[in-house]
């Protein structure tokens, strides 16, 4: 009728139009992108069904790079070569989803995995060659001599199946072979519906099985200025950043994967954890690995790009001369270990007499600590965790010893040559 309400109703209209787009831009992207027949029948029917049943899920598909761009539900459910099939709801999927399923679009990161000591060799540490295929054996060797024929570890058989499957297991199983006749798993780092970078680059997420005495990586860079800094400043990191064009404006702070994998600033990006690497850290006794040279440099090439080269050379030069100091108090234990054994004063069984748990623990849990808070800036690992436990545990493993000699000095002289351990040469390192 008058100016008035034709103002009004211009208003109103506007508003709706307004409110209409802002809601459109909230919803998911699964939803706005007006995907194709196929997409809608292959995720639009699994997520309106599963909506329901395993909400979570959907939310978290919805929320994927995965989503975004057109990736379905059965892109990665439906059967890949050499797995069983099973037919669900109208569909043909596959009873599991594992690795095989994410190479057939992600070709190079499988390949630079599967060269990693997270696929074949994390499995055979646990249990062994029993998995695998002569033909995966034989790659795992090429690629690291040694790491994959092997027999299953001495402590896991001690502890047993139920030990084995809620503990090694899980951590380990990041490289287990699979039914259908590829190694391991990607969703450990980038979980399943999520399949996120995000995820992956967060200190945590490595740090569910980096962690505890045996190898603190996560404990250690918590400590370190790297860790304080992260945690005070990770709002302003881009976490999520494209991995092809990763610079040190999304990540001015490292986390685990941006030394050990990143291409930062037009570095070569890398799945296979081992190539930045120069020693054994984890060894009783640290060598240097084949390559060493090279993996150094790459490793101070991510390094320097935030540090300057001279600060960098004189860390590695303190941190190897904690190497250094711990390879010889290793040493100087496993001679103590070595002449009991073969003196045969020791059984052959491993972890039945309590100096053989003392001798490991040396190594394994104080040995190690002290060398990897040395390279990763945890100084309280690298002391109090360390080479103290280190200094303590000689003394006490030297005691055990003395004992042990004086307690078969005595039962020699009353019954010399009564083979108390009869048997007891030296065991082939269990
Ligand atoms: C009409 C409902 C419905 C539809 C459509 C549907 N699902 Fe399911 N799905 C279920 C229910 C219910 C379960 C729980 C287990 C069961 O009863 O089979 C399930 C279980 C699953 C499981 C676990 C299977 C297992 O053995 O543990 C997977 C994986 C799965 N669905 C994937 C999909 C995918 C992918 C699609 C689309 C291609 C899909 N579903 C379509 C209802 C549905
Ligand atoms: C990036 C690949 C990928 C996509 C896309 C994907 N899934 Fe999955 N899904 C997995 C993996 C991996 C597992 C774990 C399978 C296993 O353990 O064998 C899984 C497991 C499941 C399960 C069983 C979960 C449980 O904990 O019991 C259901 C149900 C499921 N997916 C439904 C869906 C639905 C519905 C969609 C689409 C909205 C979808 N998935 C999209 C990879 C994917
Ligand atoms: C049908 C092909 C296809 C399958 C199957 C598939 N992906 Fe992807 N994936 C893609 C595409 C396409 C992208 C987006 C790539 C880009 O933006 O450069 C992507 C992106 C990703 C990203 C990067 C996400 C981010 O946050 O930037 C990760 C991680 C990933 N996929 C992991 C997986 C995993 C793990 C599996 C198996 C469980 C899998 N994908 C299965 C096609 C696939
Ligand atoms: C599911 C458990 C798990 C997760 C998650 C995990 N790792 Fe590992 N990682 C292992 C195991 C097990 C080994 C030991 C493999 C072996 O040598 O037997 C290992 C070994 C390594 C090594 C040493 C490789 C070598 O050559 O000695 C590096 C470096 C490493 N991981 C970095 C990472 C980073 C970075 C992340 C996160 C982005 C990560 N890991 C996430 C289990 C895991
Ligand atoms: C909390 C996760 C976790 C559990 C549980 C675990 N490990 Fe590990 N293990 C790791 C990680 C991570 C490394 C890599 C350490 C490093 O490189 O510094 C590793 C390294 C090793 C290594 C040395 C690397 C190699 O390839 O020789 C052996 C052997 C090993 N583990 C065996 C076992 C056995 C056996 C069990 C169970 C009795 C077990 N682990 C339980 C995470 C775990
Ligand atoms: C040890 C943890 C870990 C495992 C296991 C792992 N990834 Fe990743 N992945 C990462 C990290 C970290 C990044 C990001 C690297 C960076 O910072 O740029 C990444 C990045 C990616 C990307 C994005 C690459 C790009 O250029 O956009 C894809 C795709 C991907 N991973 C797929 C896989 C597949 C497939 C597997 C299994 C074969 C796998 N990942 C196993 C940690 C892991
Ligand atoms: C500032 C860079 C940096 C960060 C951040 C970092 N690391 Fe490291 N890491 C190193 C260096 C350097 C070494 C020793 C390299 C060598 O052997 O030359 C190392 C060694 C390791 C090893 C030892 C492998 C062996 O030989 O036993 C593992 C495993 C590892 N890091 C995992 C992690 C995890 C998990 C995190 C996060 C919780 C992490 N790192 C954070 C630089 C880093
Ligand atoms: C992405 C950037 C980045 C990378 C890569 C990086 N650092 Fe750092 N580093 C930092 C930041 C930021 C600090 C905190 C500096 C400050 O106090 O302002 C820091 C601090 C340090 C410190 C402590 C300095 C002090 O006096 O408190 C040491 C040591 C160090 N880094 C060594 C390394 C080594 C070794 C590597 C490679 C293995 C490395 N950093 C890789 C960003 C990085």
């Amino acid at each position: 009728m008058t100016f008035r309400n034709v103002f009004i109703a211009v208003v109103i209209a506007a508003a709706l139009i307004i409110g209409a787009f802002v809601v459109n831009q909230s919803r998911p992207a699964v939803q706005t992108a007006q995907p194709g027949a196929q997409f809608v029948k292959a995720t639009g029917k699994c997520a309106e069904c599963h909506l329901q049943e395993t909400g979570a899920i959907v939310h978290e598909y919805e929320l994927s790079k995965h989503a975004a761009v057109g990736v379905t539900c059965l892109d990665c459910h439906a059967p890949a070569q050499e797995q069983t099939s099973e037919d669900h709801r109208g569909f043909v999927i596959s009873k599991a989803v594992t690795a095989a399923n994410c190479r057939g679009c992600h070709a190079t990161e499988y390949e630079q995995y599967a060269r990693s000591r997270h696929a074949a060799p994390a499995w055979a540490a646990v249990a062994g060659t029993a998995d695998f295929t002569p033909e995966q054996i034989a790659q795992g060797e090429g690629f690291h001599a040694g790491a994959v024929n092997r027999e299953p570890n001495g402590l896991a058989r001690l502890e047993g199946s139920a030990a084995i499957t809620s503990g090694c297991a899980s951590c380990h199983s990041v490289g287990k072979p699979n039914a259908d006749g590829s190694i391991g798993s990607c969703t450990a780092c980038h979980s399943r519906h999520a399949a996120s970078v995000e995820i992956a680059r967060t200190p945590s997420t490595c740090g569910s099985c980096h962690m505890g005495p045996d190898h603190s990586q996560v404990e250690i860079y918590t400590e370190s200025k790297h860790g304080v800094m992260f945690a005070a400043q990770r709002s302003k990191l881009n976490l999520g950043a494209d991995p092809k064009t990763l610079s040190t404006r999304d990540m001015f702070v490292p986390t685990c994967a941006t030394c050990h994998m990143s291409g930062l600033d037009g570095q070569r990006v890398t799945h296979d954890t081992t190539e930045r690497l120069s020693y054994w850290l984890f060894a009783e006794v640290s060598d240097r690995r084949p390559g060493a040279g090279m993996a150094q440099e790459q490793m101070k090439e991510t390094c320097t790009k935030c540090h300057t080269r001279p600060d960098i050379d004189r860390f590695y030069t303190e941190a190897e001369a904690v190497l250094e100091k711990t390879n010889e108090r290793v040493k100087e234990a496993q001679a103590i270990m070595k002449s009991l054994r073969d003196d045969g004063l020791l059984t052959p069984e491993p972890f039945d007499e309590p100096i053989e748990s003392v001798y490991f623990d040396l190594w394994h849990y104080y040995g190690r600590t002290s060398k990897h808070g040395a390279f990763m800036g945890g100084a309280d690992f690298v002391q109090w965790h360390g080479n103290y436990e280190l200094v303590k545990q000689t003394a006490e493993l030297k005691d055990m010893a003395a004992e042990i000699r004086a307690r078969h000095a005595g039962a020699g002289a009353g019954s010399v040559g009564s083979g108390l351990d009869a048997g007891g040469g030296a065991p082939a390192g269990g």
